[in-house]
């Protein structure tokens, strides 16, 4: 008997990467408090207490990792020193190690989280003239908000494949052909183009990195900088690794070091594939030629970090923070953690679609995204009676949290008209947050959806009681829930 020869078998269900060190009980609530909880919040899942929530809080996956054993003994030796501390230059060498961009190439500017780096690098941006545009592949609404604070005009350049129901392996690329026209026609006033890795706005889809340096050599014979939003630059390697047929043989560390080699600098929010639960930065290449062509840039970024974050070297973080980071960038990028992490993601999502729930195809790294609108196909649901947002109200009740990004998050009230202007997309994300639960926490989620999907035709509306006409409406509006008509 040859053992090896014994267990030549394939298991329907593969072994996470990780085991647990470190467990949180649920509190134990009834239906009632939580119905008593949900109203108290005015149905807004933003507002709704975590702790009444079972194991399936999937309003996002940012800040929510679980620290890895390694991680927690790092955060011990974070040094808490106003100047230089001990995990600043652990954390640069671990930027250079995992980015494969030398430390005397880049200036490194941190922040507590991503939109503190875009804001710093957005403001100084939008000082270089007037009427300006930033195109990307799909700008994240923080950095759409941003750039637009800063009198410029965000240009989100989708694939048209986006919208298709039709497989393609990388539906977050940007259109290359919008983006020459653009370029040609208003280059000009085109400061830099904006390429986000994954596309968390284009349904969570992976960029390819034939489109990134098709983008860079566009920017190339334009004279623009290419800036990247990496704030999931490991999904998107996976992804590329497992989709682009010339890279199925490169380790996943060189598949982000060719990633980053195309940039002139980056922002990210290190709450994602940080695995941290606080962080950003801002990188700028000193090649870069924005560097020569403004010559104030640096300084005046530091001087935005000093004001409104403190001294460079900690960036409105803990000494513990940066040490987490610095350890968590090393393990992100191991492929048995991939493959752990967007192997569950993917398990989640076949499992709502093989029940029937219409979800947005293929499943990308970090999230599930249900398609709103497919999903009240043939029930007396109209896009403005926010049936993603009745989902939402109603999953809470079973102590499930997603997050409605659609007709009312990404839709507006127009005051003139007195109706709904409508986006695009009509989405409820299912964001999972890394190293935190286990498929049984998902299929639960998904068992509640499923069954909800049954009764669609009774599902309430979701009508707005306070905050319909406000910016930002969906972090702070109240609703109550009513009949259909
Ligand atoms: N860019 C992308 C692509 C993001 O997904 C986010 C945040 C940010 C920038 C901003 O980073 O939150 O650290 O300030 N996304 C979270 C989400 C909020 O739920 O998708 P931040």
């Amino acid at each position: 008997m040859d053992p090896i020869q014994l267990i030549q078998f394939d298991t329907a269900h593969q072994p996470r990467a990780y085991v647990n060190s470190s467990v949180r009980f649920h509190h134990i609530f009834s239906d009632a408090d939580r119905l008593q909880a949900a109203k108290k919040a005015g149905w807004n899942v933003f507002q709704f207490p975590s702790e009444m929530l079972l194991g399936g809080d999937l309003l996002s996956d940012s800040g929510t990792t679980t620290l890895t054993a390694e991680q927690v003994a790092a955060m011990f030796l974070g040094d808490e020193a106003y100047g230089s501390n001990y995990g600043y230059f652990k954390l640069l060498e671990s930027f250079a190690e995992v980015f494969g961009i030398p430390q005397e190439e880049s200036e490194v500017f941190l922040f507590h989280q991503g939109r503190a780096a875009e804001h710093a690098l957005f403001t100084q941006v939008g000082k270089w003239g007037k009427g300006m545009i930033i195109p990307g592949n799909g700008h994240f609404d923080t950095t759409q908000a941003n750039i637009e604070c800063n009198q410029m005009t965000a240009v989100d350049l989708f694939l048209p494949e986006l919208k298709k129901s039709d497989y393609h392996p990388f539906k977050g690329n940007m259109d290359l052909e919008r983006l020459e026209a653009l370029l040609k026609e208003k280059g000009d006033h085109i400061p830099m183009v904006y390429l986000t890795i994954t596309n968390n706005t284009g349904g969570g889809q992976p960029v390819s990195l034939e489109n990134i340096r098709a983008v860079r050599k566009l920017c190339d014979e334009y004279g623009k900088p290419l800036f990247l939003d990496v704030c999931r630059f490991a999904e998107n390697a996976w992804f590329i690794k497992n989709r682009e047929e010339q890279y199925k043989n490169t380790p996943i560390p060189e598949i982000v070091h060719e990633t980053f080699a195309l940039c002139d600098g980056f922002t990210v929010s290190l709450k994602k594939d940080g695995l941290t639960n606080m962080g950003g930065a801002l990188l700028i290449k000193r090649s870069s030629r924005i560097i020569k062509e403004h010559e104030a840039l640096l300084n005046d970024l530091r001087d935005h970090q000093i004001l409104t974050e403190g001294h460079p070297t900690y960036g409105g973080m803990t000494g513990r923070d940066i040490m987490v980071i610095a350890e968590g960038l090393r393990t992100v990028v191991k492929e048995e953690y991939l493959n752990s992490r967007i192997g569950q993601v993917h398990a989640f999502g076949e499992y709502l679609e093989k029940n029937n729930v219409p979800v947005l195809t293929p499943f990308g790294g970090h999230a599930v995204y249900i398609d709103v609108n497919r999903f009240f196909e043939g029930t007396k649901h109209k896009p403005e009676d926010f049936g993603g947002v009745a989902l939402t109200a109603l999953l809470l009740l079973k102590g499930v949290r997603l997050c409605e990004l659609g007709a009312f998050a990404f839709g507006h009230w127009d005051k003139e008209q007195q109706k709904e202007v409508l986006p695009s997309n009509n989405f409820v994300r299912c964001a999972v947050p890394r190293n935190k639960y286990e498929i049984q926490d998902l299929l639960y989620v998904a068992d509640c959806v499923i069954e909800l999907h049954k009764k669609r035709h009774e599902i309430p509306r979701a009508v707005p009681v306070h905050g319909r006409e406000l910016t930002l409406r969906h972090f702070k509006a109240r609703f109550e829930l009513g009949e259909i008509k």
